[in-house]
């Protein structure tokens, strides 16, 4: 990763945003139109800041910047992914430049699966831990990318229990459902297959998909605090088929809650802390194996 080119795009994102960003958020599939009537912004085209477009159906290839709540923030509008052929270094450079504009959190989101027996379509889990199951890593080189001064990054508490207690007072402030879980990040891109589904339910895993892991593992190496959000689009352990049409549109029917969860997020980063929830019970269900 180009540090000059890094740089470049950083400089951009602050001129668009009027200073050093507090926050970056990155939507996954279908939740693209989620933040646009609701950031003061004009759209960034990716091969701007030194992108390439995104080649999946549901990822615009767009960035937002500007004010939300009055912070100043950069939603990407569309990610890359492995199974498109893009190395590690290049999934996470949004994260990157983000953190090199100065956001010091950043919000993740995604389509998954449920893995959990109790998850259905339309549920939103909370990502309290993850299962980088890529066998891929973006610190993996001669030198770990620009920014980044220890490869060996701690990953207890990836995702920052601040942030996740503030995501469980925003979810109940506006009524939505949410549980705890383990996302586990694949390659794809092909869906699981039942037997795959019921091993990764036995490994720890509530939810799948093929995104997101790497991105926390840089944004911890970049001392970034990380919150997640999964929109559980499809329920494997009931033998549905799955689409990527029909991840889209379920994920489009929860993005509203996602917006929620996200401004919520934003507006009170900086808020004194609310008082601890409690994690909620994990929803446990037992799988035949
Ligand atoms: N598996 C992997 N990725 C996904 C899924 C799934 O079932 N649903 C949405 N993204």
């Amino acid at each position: 990763m180009k540090r000059k080119k890094l740089d470049e795009a950083a400089d951009l994102l602050r001129e668009r945003a009027g200073g050093t960003l507090d926050a970056a958020i990155i939507l996954g599939s279908g939740f693209g139109g989620v933040l646009r009537d609701r950031i003061s912004a004009t759209p960034l085209a990716y091969k701007k800041i030194g992108m390439p477009e995104p080649t999946v159906p549901g990822h615009a290839g767009e960035a937002l910047v500007g004010q939300l709540h009055g912070r100043r923030i950069v939603a990407f509008s569309g990610r890359f992914h492995l199974y498109e052929g893009y190395e590690p270094l290049e999934i996470v450079y949004p994260v990157a430049v983000a953190a090199h504009a100065g956001a010091k959190t950043i919000v993740l989101t995604n389509a998954a699966g449920g893995v959990n027996a109790k998850f259905h379509a339309g549920d939103l889990m909370l990502i309290v831990d993850q299962l980088n199951l890529t066998g891929r890593s973006p610190l993996v080189g001669r030198v770990p990318f620009a920014g980044v001064k220890d490869r060996f990054v701690d990953m207890v508490d990836a995702y920052d229990p601040n942030l996740c207690n503030l995501a469980r007072h925003v979810a109940m402030q506006y009524s939505i459902v949410m549980h705890d879980g383990v996302y586990a990040g694949l390659i794809g891109p092909a869906y699981e297959s039942p037997a795959e589904a019921r091993l990764l339910r036995v490994m720890g895993a509530d939810a799948v998909g093929m995104s997101t892991v790497l991105e926390t593992i840089a944004a911890r190496a970049l001392g970034m605090s990380v919150v997640g959000f999964s929109l559980i689009t499809n329920a494997h352990l009931t033998g549905e088929a799955t689409s990527h049409a029909a991840v889209i549109a379920a994920s489009q029917r929860g993005a509203n809650d996602v917006a929620r969860l996200i401004e919520g997020i934003v507006a009170n980063i900086d808020a004194p802390l609310p008082a601890p929830i409690e994690a909620p019970a994990k929803t446990e269900d037992s799988v035949p194996v």
